[in-house]
């Protein structure tokens, strides 16, 4: 039998978590109001409609900054966002409002790694110009030749015995990428440490030794951008990373090198990228992520550069991370809003 409405604790959900959904939805203690619609969550509909909730799910593109915690009233308990970036969430106002956050690490880390391993090959083996060659019916004109359509080899060859790679931000998923690339013979790994973070040689040196790697090192972002064959952008966004890789960065890459960015889209300059690309300083790039989305449409100048992949913000989507994501993020907005301990809730 339904609750008396009064008693009925709200949860606003701004993205729908599919087979995750029953969890809040079957409870008779919850009031669940959903934003059903195809496209992010209409900022005027959430703020009439958080007024009095006690949970919120959202995702990185709704920012729950003082204006929401506001609407929302001193009823709000947690947020939930279906991510493992947070840099959408204010965190100085949720400490004032002791609001607990819950996110989803480490379930998609697999699978982002697994994204950033193909767009590296992607970007280096031109998928996106040979994909559109056969698209455009050019395949039966083609005249095969030796060098027609090559790039740089991800994995190492007798030939060419070094290869680097580097990491802007080296967290969760970087460890997996460059376990993945462990068996490419991949012999360097280099990545700059988050400004202030203590020195980590013992995990370093494990790193190395199981990843049978010559060298490991922390360098500074001019060594980073002068030394990577392949850089992987996996830096959380917000201010401190805002284009970190500018035109000046994109200058001092190999013209070889192939830059892939599953982090943020703000933490390089798209501009300048698309100088980069058309001015032949660096090889190619692989993007799931771009400063402007969603707003990036054939227009935009990295969808027109035939040495750029572009994929819309899907590194985690596989059918089996998503439904992990979906599945603890009903959890931990549900915990929260019972006032019970958040499975997974980020300390801050
Ligand atoms: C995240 O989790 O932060 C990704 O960007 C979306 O899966």
């Amino acid at each position: 039998m339904a609750m008396n409405a009064a008693r009925l604790r709200k949860i606003v959900v701004c993205k729908d978590l599919g087979s995750a959904m029953p969890l809040l939805t079957e409870r008779d203690d919850l009031e669940v109001i959903r934003w059903t619609e195809d496209r992010p969550c209409d900022r005027a509909w959430l703020l009439e409609n958080v007024v009095g909730a006690s949970g919120i799910v959202v995702c990185f593109q709704d920012q729950v900054d003082r204006e929401l915690v506001n609407a929302a009233g001193p009823s709000l308990r947690v947020v939930s966002t279906i991510s493992v970036g947070y840099d959408h969430i204010d965190l100085k106002v949720m400490a004032e409002h002791k609001i607990q956050i819950g996110y989803t690490p480490d379930i998609l880390t697999d699978a982002v790694a697994d994204s950033a391993v193909m767009l590296a090959l992607m970007a280096s083996r031109r998928t996106g110009e040979t994909t559109s060659f056969v698209k455009n019916n050019q395949w039966p004109v083609f005249n095969w030749m030796p060098f027609a359509f090559c790039g740089p080899q991800l994995s190492t060859t007798p030939f060419s015995p070094t290869r680097t790679v580097g990491f802007l931000g080296f967290g969760r998923i970087a460890h997996a990428v460059l376990a993945r690339l462990a068996a490419f013979g991949i012999t360097h790994c280099i990545y700059t440490p988050r400004p202030g973070a203590a020195p980590q040689p013992a995990r370093d040196a494990q790193l190395q030794a199981r990843h049978r790697l010559a060298a490991l090192t922390p360098v500074d972002l001019p060594t980073l951008a002068r030394a990577s064959d392949v850089l992987f952008v996996l830096a959380p966004g917000g201010a401190r990373t805002r284009h970190l890789v500018d035109a000046p960065f994109l200058r001092q890459m190999k013209a070889t090198s192939v830059l892939v960015n599953n982090g943020r889209g703000s933490v390089v300059d798209s501009a300048a990228l698309a100088r980069a690309l058309a001015e032949g300083w660096i090889w190619g790039a692989g993007l799931d992520v771009v400063d402007e989305e969603p707003e990036v449409t054939a227009a935009h100048p990295l969808v027109g550069e035939p040495r750029c992949v572009v994929i819309p913000h899907i590194g985690s989507a596989t059918l089996e991370t998503r439904a992990e994501m979906a599945g603890l993020t009903a959890q931990n907005v549900l915990a929260g809003v019972l006032g019970e301990p958040v499975p997974v809730a980020l300390e801050y």
